[in-house]
């Protein structure tokens, strides 16, 4: 028998405000058709004045426990993937922790930007594998509107808030990959990258910074690397393209994602796409698609799924799990 960690509930939070390309055609020289083509973002949310991303990642995780009728005590621990904390310390996971009325367990973030959520997923996997933990709240939320520089129109079209979450549980499964649960993971990084997608500021340079992004440097790493990740950790699985019902991918640009789904040799009919209407989520961009996609009806118990990131770092990898 292999220890599985069994995704058991999912739910999403996303920000009321919401804001169309062309709002942006006000103060920037772009457009509704530059963005949309480019990148195929049509709207996304910003979080309101003074709303956190713990506050959001707490909404998110209040729907998941919700969906998989659980409450915060049946919960061991909290991996929270951000690069957008509400404060430098402590983590947002202990905020998130004492918002659900939490009183034992642990709480930590992860930090690898838009490959934060497969680095979690990861972690969390771990956790559970190796008995520290039964039921683990894996959490990405992110307020990107934050660290825009409003000036610059290569960027700060892209990015949007949000938070989705998965409850975990730890079940007994007989070791093929026809359990259900996480089956497998890979991740990479390659910090000689680290100048194509940062932001410019940090507690030890003493400011917040804005981000900077070299993008289309990184649209050339990304769809050769996402389809490698992703077809690594389906080896590592045990299954193959042919096996796959959806991929789940990090919602950057609706070119990447088609570029790697037909590298992979998979039909844009088995990807989930929400990149239209939340933008760029970052590490929340993938829980929110797996949580959009169970509400759509299109992801179900039993489906072979990938997911698969990259970004700053730059960092990338791929989990695969069975629904
Ligand atoms: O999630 C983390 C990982 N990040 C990503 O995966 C993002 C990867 N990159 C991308 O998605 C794309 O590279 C972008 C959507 C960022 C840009 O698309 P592109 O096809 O790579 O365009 P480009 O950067 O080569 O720019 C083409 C032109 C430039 O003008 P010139 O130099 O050709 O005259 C830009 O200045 O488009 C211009 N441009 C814009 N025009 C109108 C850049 N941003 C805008 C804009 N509106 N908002």
């Amino acid at each position: 028998m292999t220890r599985r960690a069994v995704v058991i509930g999912a739910g999403h939070y996303l920000p009321e405000r919401i804001v169309e390309n062309a709002e942006f055609e006000a103060t920037l020289e772009t457009s509704d058709e530059w963005i949309r083509s480019r990148s195929g973002i049509e709207r996304r949310h910003f979080a309101a004045e003074g709303e956190t991303t713990s506050q959001m990642a707490t909404r998110a995780a209040e729907a998941a426990l919700k969906s998989a009728g659980r409450t915060a005590e049946d919960v061991d621990a909290i991996v929270l993937a951000t690069s957008t904390a509400d404060l430098t310390f402590p983590s947002a996971a202990t905020m998130v922790q004492s918002q659900l009325g939490m009183t034992k367990g642990f709480a930590f973030d992860v930090q690898a930007v838009c490959a934060g959520f497969v680095y979690a997923l990861s972690n969390a996997n771990a956790l559970i594998a190796s008995g520290q933990a039964d039921r683990v709240l894996v959490i990405g939320a992110e307020t990107f509107s934050r660290i825009m520089d409003w000036s610059d129109r290569s960027t700060c079209v892209l990015f949007g808030d949000g938070a989705g979450a998965l409850l975990l549980e730890a079940q007994e499964g007989a070791g093929t990959p026809e359990d259900r649960g996480i089956l497998a993971t890979d991740l990479n990084s390659d910090g000689r990258y680290k100048d194509l997608l940062y932001v410019d500021g940090g507690v030890s340079t003493q400011s917040t910074g804005h981000l900077r992004m070299q993008g289309n440097q990184v649209f050339r790493h990304a769809v050769e690397k996402l389809a490698s990740t992703a077809t690594t950790a389906l080896e590592r699985a045990g299954a193959s393209t042919d096996d796959v019902d959806w991929i789940v991918p990090h919602q950057a640009n609706i070119r990447i994602i088609q570029g790697t789904a037909k590298k992979m040799g998979l039909p844009m009919d088995k990807v989930v796409v929400t990149v239209q209407d939340h933008g760029n989520t970052s590490a929340a961009s993938i829980p929110l698609a797996l949580s959009v996609g169970v509400e759509r009806g299109q992801i179900k118990p039993g489906n072979l799924i990938v997911t698969e990131a990259i970004g700053g770092g730059l960092a990338w990898g791929a989990v695969v799990l069975r629904w």
